[in-house]
């Protein structure tokens, strides 16, 4: 099957000792949404354990200075969100509360989500991926310690809200990344969505 030829999007399961980090105090309000553990339940919330420490700073630093678009969980249809406000706890977070939250959830381990995915589309998001996006997000998107952040395995419903907003210029990354996902079609968009939710290849 075509599906065997392709790259995959393998998963690296990096577990950081982290016995000399102190679990930050505000720790709790923030699992409301992302989960005492990963993978999290709510699908428009990204896995945060895990991820580079660069991303998660630079993450609560834009979302502080409103220069990131900010959303609470987008619920309904049987899905009770938490009432809190995340935006509102974003802006009022200090320097060394984000530099605790970052180094903290930076030595959890991460944990793909596992979500069904479209095998003809992820094959033609795997072609996208290697081709534009596997120079920065390498391993297929699972390495945690490259310059840019995990994708594989990451909630698909957060994923296209990423890109769409990157497509927008709603937010910003790096300029090199930026132009490529602006020339992309819907159609691309979610071929590259479905090609990081398909981890299972690796086991194939
Ligand atoms: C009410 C739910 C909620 C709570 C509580 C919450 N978050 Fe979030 N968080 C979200 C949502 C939704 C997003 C996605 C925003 C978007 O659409 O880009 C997000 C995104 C993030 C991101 C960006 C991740 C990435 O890959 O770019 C980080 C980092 C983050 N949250 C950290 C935290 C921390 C630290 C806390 C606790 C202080 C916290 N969050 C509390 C809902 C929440
Ligand atoms: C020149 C290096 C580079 C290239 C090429 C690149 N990226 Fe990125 N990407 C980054 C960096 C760095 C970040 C983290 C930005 C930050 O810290 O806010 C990122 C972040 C992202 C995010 C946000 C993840 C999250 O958790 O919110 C997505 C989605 C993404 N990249 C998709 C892509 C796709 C798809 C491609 C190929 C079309 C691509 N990138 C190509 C460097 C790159």
């Amino acid at each position: 099957m075509l599906k065997h030829k392709l790259p995959f999007c393998l998963l690296l399961f990096w577990a950081i000792p982290s016995a000399a980090l102190e679990t930050p105090d505000n720790v709790e309000v923030c699992a409301a949404c992302h989960g005492v553990e990963a993978p999290i339940s709510y699908p428009t919330v990204p896995t945060i354990h895990g991820l580079p420490r660069a991303v998660l700073d630079n993450a609560l630093f834009d979302f502080r200075a409103t220069i990131r678009p900010c959303r609470n969980p987008d619920c309904g249809a049987g899905i009770e969100c938490p009432d809190i406000d995340f935006c509102a706890i974003a802006v009022e977070l200090g320097d060394e509360q984000i530099a605790a939250l970052a180094g903290w959830y930076a030595s959890r381990e991460y944990v793909a989500a596992n979500e069904p995915f479209d095998d003809v589309l992820a094959a033609r998001g795997a072609r996208l991926h290697a081709e534009s996006c596997e120079s920065c997000h390498s391993d297929g998107g699972s390495s945690s310690i490259d310059q840019a952040t995990i994708l594989c395995g990451q909630r698909k419903a957060y994923l296209r809200i990423a890109l769409k907003d990157f497509r927008a210029q709603r937010r910003v990354a790096v300029a090199e990344m930026d132009a490529l996902i602006r020339a992309f079609s819907d159609e691309e968009l979610t071929a590259l969505v479905e090609f990081y939710a398909s981890p299972r290849q690796a086991s194939q």
